[in-house]
């Protein structure tokens, strides 16, 4: 196991690395199911993505391909703003394209709502959400994820992906963090 100066900063773990890969193995078989004739475009929602990307797409054998996109609503804040703007777009036409949208977390919805609109005014066949993470309650738009991981109660997890004020990402599991690491600043 790697040394690690952050699990001190953890309360308890919510979902280990073997709980976390034992699910996303049974999504990839679900979208294999569903996709493997189809040449998804998997589309990355940067930066909590990036682990979850990389482990979907291997757990999922399709020929494909990957995209990312980079958007922020929240800025540093805990709430979302609900004013999505995106600082880096898609690399490529997705005209017609068969999109599969990865994101780590569902929280208000605002993120997933406003990408769903600008993938199909872009031209899209279609937009299937997988998200590893799902917190329900704190839904402020009218969205549902076709895929989810988990459904998390509302509280503030960190880990693989996930991250407050930009640390904690690297995390292999996901855990809550310890409320001193966010109220002592
Ligand atoms: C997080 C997460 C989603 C979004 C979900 O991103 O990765 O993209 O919030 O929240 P919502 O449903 O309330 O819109 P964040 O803006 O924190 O950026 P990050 O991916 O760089 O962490």
């Amino acid at each position: 196991m790697a040394k690690s100066n952050m699990d001190r900063d953890i309360l308890s773990v919510f979902y280990s690395e073997e709980q976390i890969h034992a699910r996303i193995q049974e999504l990839g078989d679900q979208i294999y199911d569903k996709f493997h004739d189809k040449n998804p475009l998997f589309v990355g929602v940067l930066k909590g993505c990036f682990l979850f990307m990389a482990d979907i797409i291997r757990a999922c054998q399709i020929k494909c391909e990957i995209e990312f996109i980079a958007v922020s609503s929240y800025g540093s804040a805990f709430q979302s703003s609900g004013n999505v703007q995106i600082t880096r777009d898609l690399g490529q036409d997705i005209t017609g394209r068969d999109l599969i949208v990865v994101e780590d977390i569902l929280d208000s919805g605002n993120t997933l709502y406003f990408l769903r609109g600008y993938f199909l005014a872009k031209g899209a066949k279609s937009v299937t959400i997988v998200t590893l993470f799902d917190k329900p309650e704190r839904r402020e738009k009218p969205i549902k994820a076709d895929y989810i991981g988990f459904d998390v109660p509302n509280e503030f997890i960190v880990g693989y992906g996930l991250d407050y004020r930009q640390q904690y990402r690297n995390l292999p599991y996901v855990g809550v963090l310890k409320p001193e690491i966010y109220t002592e600043e």
